[in-house]
């Protein structure tokens, strides 16, 4: 990584930590605008992807979905703080009462709620995992298409008020090797709308300009051809696709 961090010091003043979190997740605010601050230090190794890149990763997909005009991704930045290097992204209120992705009884999936896998609960009740069908969420499983995310659970999608929909925690994203893993399999084989296919295309265009450059400082130059070769076999596909055999297609545990 060859970005230059911008140092925080001061500014940022850590409140809090979230201990549920695997790695470590830090709360505080910046300037006085709430943030959560994920240092590489506290980064837990991971097999797949190499040591030290998350926030990196976490930085680049958020510049992707700027590219595509969508705001799925919150700000996020590239920051030298008090526990070092690492990304700072803003907090995002969400609204508890609009659940976009839920585990349900089987037999009473809600009206509209589309259907992805069925396992059993605690109990060893039958549930179903559902999503809702939305614009919004849609555009986060496109995003994570383009950005091959790995690591697509109920709890990274943060539900706004007003109906938006921010995706979070896109440290494993960007590998070269097919990564997909995600909750959102409700629209295999739909076409994407014209909406979709104009923000993969923005995607395509920024990488010749500013986007191009920002990504080639936090990503090996291998995982920037990839991202642009990913946008142009989804633009040749033009429907979402279906999980691939041979690969978990869901994240573990799903929430
Ligand atoms: N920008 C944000 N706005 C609001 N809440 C956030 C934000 N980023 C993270 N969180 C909260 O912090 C939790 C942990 O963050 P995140 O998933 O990025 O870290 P993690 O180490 O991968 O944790 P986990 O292992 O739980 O996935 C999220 O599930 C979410 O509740
Ligand atoms: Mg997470």
């Amino acid at each position: 990584m060859i970005a230059e961090p911008e140092p925080v010091g001061d500014r940022l003043v850590l409140t809090g930590r979230i201990v549920s979190a695997s790695n470590a997740v830090l709360v505080g605010e910046l300037d006085a605008l709430p943030v959560v601050y994920k240092p590489v230090a506290g980064e837990r190794p991971l097999h797949d992807f190499p040591d030290g890149t998350l926030a990196a990763r976490e930085v680049a997909a958020y510049a992707v979905s700027r590219a595509t005009g969508w705001d799925v991704v919150p700000e996020t930045r590239l920051v030298d703080g008090p526990a070092g290097i690492g990304m700072l992204q803003r907090w995002v209120e969400t609204d508890p009462e609009q659940p976009a992705i839920v585990l349900v009884p089987a037999d009473a999936v809600p009206e509209g709620m589309l259907h992805v896998l069925d396992g059993v609960g605690i109990d060893d009740e039958p549930v179903a995992l559902v999503h809702e069908d939305t614009a919004a969420l849609r555009r986060i499983a496109v995003l994570d298409l383009v950005t091959n995310n790995a690591d697509r659970k109920g709890g990274h999608v943060l539900e706004r008020a007003d109906g938006h929909r921010h995706g979070i925690d896109h440290g494993l994203t960007m590998h070269v090797d097919h990564k997909l893993r995600t909750v959102l399999w409700g629209w295999i084989d739909e076409p994407f709308s014209d909406e979709e296919v104009a923000g993969i295309r923005r995607v395509i265009a920024a990488l010749d300009g500013e986007l191009g450059e920002v990504l080639d400082a936090l990503l090996a130059s291998s995982e920037v051809d990839a991202l642009a070769a990913r946008c142009e076999a989804l633009l040749a596909r033009g429907t979402f696709p279906e999980p691939r055999p041979g690969r978990p297609a869901v994240p573990w545990p799903p929430f």
